[in-house]
């Protein structure tokens, strides 16, 4: 694991402080400087949306021309060579990344090589799950492994930087982005931050298989107010340090490179100039050493925060919080030079970012090589190794959320196949598919031909809203089974996706429910980025297998479910409520004055069932495990909690033993429970094992409301098992 230590080691340090005093301030400010391939948010514009974003004033008159002209980041060279851009955000490909190092190391003054990032959220051409699918492993190795994958294809293709992990704690599922991160719980996020940061870049950064990794968004982005994205995030500092910071906090640990600052306000100040954020928690208290850089455009969103006065006002205010790059607003480029000729910001505000820039290119090795072997990517990219772990992942990423006993399903029934996303292979790349193709990818129908199923398809129900009742009907005629393959499209999550219905799109609940009418045993296979409010379906179904959107592979791992070739282990990382209106929902919440309970004058809603859809942790398999010989012991490190585990049905199983602790009696209420250990045990059929998992002391503490972290002696609650409804198994008092 790389330490922080590593970025600013005394050689290093040496070699920066020679590279300032040779470079002049506009080749400073070019190291602060990223860009994208269009004017326009940093992205790829199709002209028809440009002419909508100009008819709706987006964008300027001027901004349309120049993006409508193609404006390219590779067609950059001129600035490159006079060293005026640091970093591009969208280029790739060997060839042109190498032509562009070369001119960059080569051909400029000083010879300082690119930055090249990209988004690559859960792999590059390889598609692994969404994130969020893939918490729901509770797999830190996997994760890790999917991370290293997506690192290697990726620096086959001349980047050498991703704008991943995403580690936002997500607990409104109206939220879009709730997809690209580990779902709600801090301390399984905090695991799988450390973990993906681990797999991005594994022991170097200059191994030439690695690359640099980004913490995103800082800070408490997924807590948008009402799940709408980039909305205002009014939290207590005693929550923003419990609940959201830790994932950071560990992905510094682990040594994650870069962080990007988020496009919200933390009560009603920007992050994108937020010196509280980047000075004190991160440099000074958390000993950060590499580089930070805004989100795409965020520096010139701060207009519309209306917290500064014009672009340079924002490019002062975000320079002194510790902004180090500015993605794509060019609000630095254009204004850091005059602010430094007035005196409103210091030569030593300049050095210091392009300090913290030039310890990551170090760190890259990108002045020793900063090129990529250019035959490499035909090798690597969606190698058969890279396909056999997508399948692993999409399989060990499956939530099975109900079965009356009707799955695993035989090969040699008659089955049907119905739903818009039963052959539809693209929408199984899910929200940032890096570089994957919908032709990579393999459907539901294209799974069954694999497994060498015989089924008749019909799609009989569009996402959004056409069912033809006369073609179902003719399709499930004759089957004993359907799989209906339902759910969201890729669109409806991720960035910019906020929904505030989160029930199944269009009328795909009326077709269950006309199946279910026809006496058909239906299994209902989701694809979805985030949890849905689906009662109705759950009911109608004799089982809901939840695919989420899961890569390249899906079609054959979802076979590899249904047909009982996989024990499905996977648990939920996520709420599922009942209603949309119950959002934001999460079981790690505080107790409150007057509990749920079926009587009046309690906190809950008096049309929604006190528990939600599925909770936290959930999801079954087609065996069962028992708990037994439960104890609790304290250690000078925290509780030690041991138990039995015993797989009591007749096939092999994967267990994921859930640990929650709940402290009794403290200064602040404190949540009625919360994960704190866990660990996965696989079982064959009769197999018993026994299981220590260790609650660390630190994790007892809490933040008081001076905001001092302290820990209170007393008692806690511990439960033990199967998901976040796992009984109390003991009480504890620790001193
Ligand atoms: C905006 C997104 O918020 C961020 O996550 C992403 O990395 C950048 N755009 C760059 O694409």
């Amino acid at each position: 694991m790389i330490s922080q230590k590593q970025y600013c080691n005394e050689e290093v340090s040496r070699k920066i402080d020679e590279l300032l005093s040779q470079m002049t301030v506009d080749e400073k400010i070019g190291q602060l400087h990223q860009l994208g391939p269009s004017p326009v948010g940093g992205f790829e514009i199709s002209l028809d949306e440009l002419k909508k974003m100009l008819d709706a004033g987006a964008i300027t008159q001027k901004e349309y021309e120049q993006s409508a002209r193609g404006f390219k980041v590779d067609e950059r060279e001129d600035e490159v060579r006079a060293g005026t851009i640091g970093s591009f955000l969208g280029l790739y490909g060997a060839e042109k990344c190498n032509r562009m190092q070369k001119v960059a190391v080569e051909e400029s003054r000083l010879g300082i090589p690119l930055l090249l990032g990209f988004d690559v959220i859960h792999g590059l051409r390889t598609v692994f799950p969404i994130p969020l699918a893939e918490s729901c492993s509770w797999d830190m190795e996997m994760a890790e492994k999917t991370a290293a994958v997506a690192a290697k294809e990726s620096a086959a293709v001349g980047l050498n930087w991703t704008f991943a992990p995403m580690v936002d704690i997500a607990r409104d599922a109206r939220w879009g982005r709730i997809a690209e991160g580990a779902g709600e719980d801090t301390y399984l996020g905090s695991r799988f931050a450390e973990a993906r940061v681990k797999g991005f870049q594994g022991e170097s950064l200059a191994d030439p298989e690695n690359i640099a990794a980004c913490a995103k968004h800082f800070v408490a982005y997924g807590a948008a107010i009402g799940g709408r994205d980039y909305n205002t995030v009014d939290m207590s500092l005693q929550t923003l340090y419990e609940t959201y910071l830790p994932p950071f906090k560990a992905a510094t640990d682990a040594g994650v490179a870069t962080f990007m600052g988020a496009f919200n306000d933390l009560n009603g100040v920007p992050c994108s100039t937020n010196p509280f954020l980047y000075k004190t928690i991160l440099r000074k208290d958390w000993g950060f050493n590499g580089m930070v850089v805004s989100d795409s455009m965020a520096l010139q969103n701060c207009l519309d925060h209306a917290t500064v006065a014009d672009r340079a006002d924002v490019a002062r205010q975000a320079l002194q919080a510790g902004m180090d790059m500015d993605m794509h607003s060019t609000c630095y480029h254009d204004f850091l030079k005059e602010l430094l000729e007035n005196g409103q910001i210091s030569m030593e505000d300049i050095d210091t970012a392009v300090t913290n820039v030039l310890r990551i290119k170090f760190a890259l090795g990108l002045f020793e090589n900063p090129y990529t072997d250019e035959f490499l990517a035909d090798k690597v990219i969606l190698c058969d190794e890279h396909r056999a772990l997508a399948r692993e992942s999409a399989k060990k990423s499956i939530v099975l959320l109900k079965n009356n006993g009707v799955l695993p399903l035989k090969k040699d029934v008659k089955i049907a196949v119905v739903g818009a996303l039963a052959d539809n292979a693209e929408e199984m790349l899910g929200t940032w598919e890096g570089i994957g193709r919908g032709e990579d990818c393999i459907s539901v129908t294209a799974g069954l031909q694999n497994a060498g199923v015989q089924f008749k398809f019909a799609p009989c129900c569009s996402l959004d809203g056409a069912f033809d009742e006369a073609e179902l009907s003719a399709t499930i005629k004759d089957a004993d089974i359907v799989i209906a393959c339902v759910g969201e499209s890729k669109e409806d999550s991720g960035e910019a996706s906020a929904r505030c219905d989160i029930t199944l799109p269009g009328r795909q609940d009326e077709m269950l429910a006309a199946i279910r009418a026809q006496g058909k045993k239906l299994v209902t296979v989701l694809f979805n980025g985030r949890p849905l409010a689906i009662p109705e379906a759950v009911e109608n179904s004799d089982a809901v297998v939840e695919a989420w959107h899961l890569g390249v592979e899906a079609g054959n791992a979802v076979c590899d479910v249904l047909f009982g070739d996989y024990n499905p282990s996977a648990r939920l990382t996520t709420t599922f409520p009942n209603h949309s209106g119950e959002c934001p929902t999460y079981y790690n919440h505080l107790p409150t004055g007057k509990p749920a309970a079926e009587m009046k004058y309690t906190s809950k809603y008096i049309d929604a069932p006190l528990v939600p859809l599925f909770p936290f942790g959930y999801g079954l398999s087609y065996t069962e495990y028992a708990y037994s010989g439960l104890s609790a012991n304290v250690t000078e490190n925290g509780i030690d909690v041991t138990v039995t585990v015993k797989n009591v049905g007749a096939v092999d199983g994967e267990e994921t033993v859930q640990v929650y602790v709940h402290d009794v009696l403290a200064s602040r209420s404190r949540p009625v429970r919360e994960l704190k250990a866990f660990g996965k045990v696989f079982l064959k059929a009769g197999e018993e094992k026994q299981i220590t998992l260790s609650v660390a002391r630190k994790d007892l503490e809490f933040y008081d409301m001076q905001l001092n972290r302290i820990f209170e002696a007393g008692d806690f609650e511990i439960f033990v098992g199967h998901d976040g409804t796992a009984p109390l198994s003991g009480e504890v008092a620790v001193e």
